[in-house]
């Protein structure tokens, strides 16, 4: 009789022992919670493609606020959904705009305790839905764009945000915004670049999320699926223009493109697990197919275990309150 010569099944014959070899671990202080607040609401509302996530209010943003930090999450995104869009976004810079006025609302409530980031693009903005202004013959115009971002960021950091968010994909973004920041006196306010962003049908639940007027996509300046090379080159260029962390983004379909950029960085590494992501499980988790908790907590490990120090995941205070209970 022939024996195995290795049995690797014996490292996984008891919890305890899977417990002790594992090579992947999720923390709750890696997960960032994704909030969205709009103007004008006086209770939350919810968003219908993304069952129990709503757009806040002010009110119930602080409560949920509160409530993640105590989860012990690592951080809050917040999005803005403003009344009124423009051709340029002027919400986004108003230092009276529904994020900037969001962002001071959070930094005062729960400032000291968490990291309060804020998305810095223009969609949400914009009456066009385009995360930058537009060129007259309607293309969007990067260089002009530089610029709304570098008031944005002033904006933010003047509301009191402690890491923005650059979400747009134009070239040369992160160097715009470090040398705003950095010439009126933010000089403390980091940057997490969303690096390497794909042009995916995977945000399809969050343009509900923000109400977004977006007719068209955002081929020409978001990246192509189908490329992993050119990922590197957008981190490379992220971290020469001083990222304080870089981001891919999706999350699941892009694992290789992630475990690559791990492997280069030398700043910490971030993953947006999107709302795409997010319906796909709960959709199948509520009508019975897959587990959900395990499906989310194997989501979650598979992302850390590709290569992400943080995540931002729209589970990030129910699996932090998972982790630690
Ligand atoms: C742009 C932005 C988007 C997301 C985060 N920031 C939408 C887009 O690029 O179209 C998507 C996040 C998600 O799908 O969860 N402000």
């Amino acid at each position: 009789m022939s024996w195995p010569a290795s049995r690797p099944r014996r490292l996984r014959s008891s919890a305890a022992i899977r417990r002790l070899v594992a090579e992947t671990t999720v923390a709750p202080r890696q997960l960032v919670l994704p909030l969205f607040v709009a103007e004008g609401l006086n209770e939350p509302a919810p968003i219908a493609s993304m069952p129990g996530v709503v757009q806040h209010s002010a009110d119930s943003l602080l409560r949920a606020a509160n409530q993640a930090v105590a989860s012990g999450v690592g951080g809050l995104m917040l999005f803005g959904i403003p009344l009124h869009k423009d051709l340029v976004g002027s919400a986004g810079t108003d230092p009276a705009g529904v994020l900037n006025r969001a962002i001071a609302a959070v930094v005062a409530e729960v400032g000291d305790a968490t990291v309060v980031m804020s998305d810095l693009c223009l969609d949400e903005f914009t009456d066009h839905g385009h995360c930058g202004i537009l060129a007259p013959d309607g293309s969007v115009d990067n260089d002009g764009t530089l610029q709304r971002y570098a008031e944005m960021a002033v904006a933010q950091a003047a509301a009191g945000v402690h890491m923005v968010g650059p979400s747009g994909m134009m070239d040369g973004q992160v160097a715009a915004i470090r040398a705003s920041l950095d010439a009126s006196g933010h000089t403390d306010v980091a940057v997490l670049a969303y690096a390497a962003k794909y042009a995916s049908a995977f945000y399809g639940p969050f343009r509900e999320a923000v109400a977004s007027s977006l007719e068209g996509d955002r081929h020409t300046y978001q990246q192509d699926p189908a490329n992993r090379r050119e990922a590197l080159r957008e981190v490379a260029l992220d971290l020469a223009e001083g990222a304080d962390v870089v981001m891919v983004k999706p999350a699941l379909g892009y694992l290789d493109v992630l475990s690559d950029v791990a492997a280069v960085s030398d700043v910490p590494v971030a993953a947006y697990n999107v709302s795409g992501e997010y319906s796909m499980i709960e959709a199948a988790a509520a009508a019975g197919y897959i587990d959900r908790q395990a499906a989310v907590l194997e989501t979650l490990t598979s992302i850390t275990r590709a290569g992400a120090d943080l995540i931002l995941t729209y589970w990030a205070a129910e699996a932090a309150e998972w982790l630690t209970g």
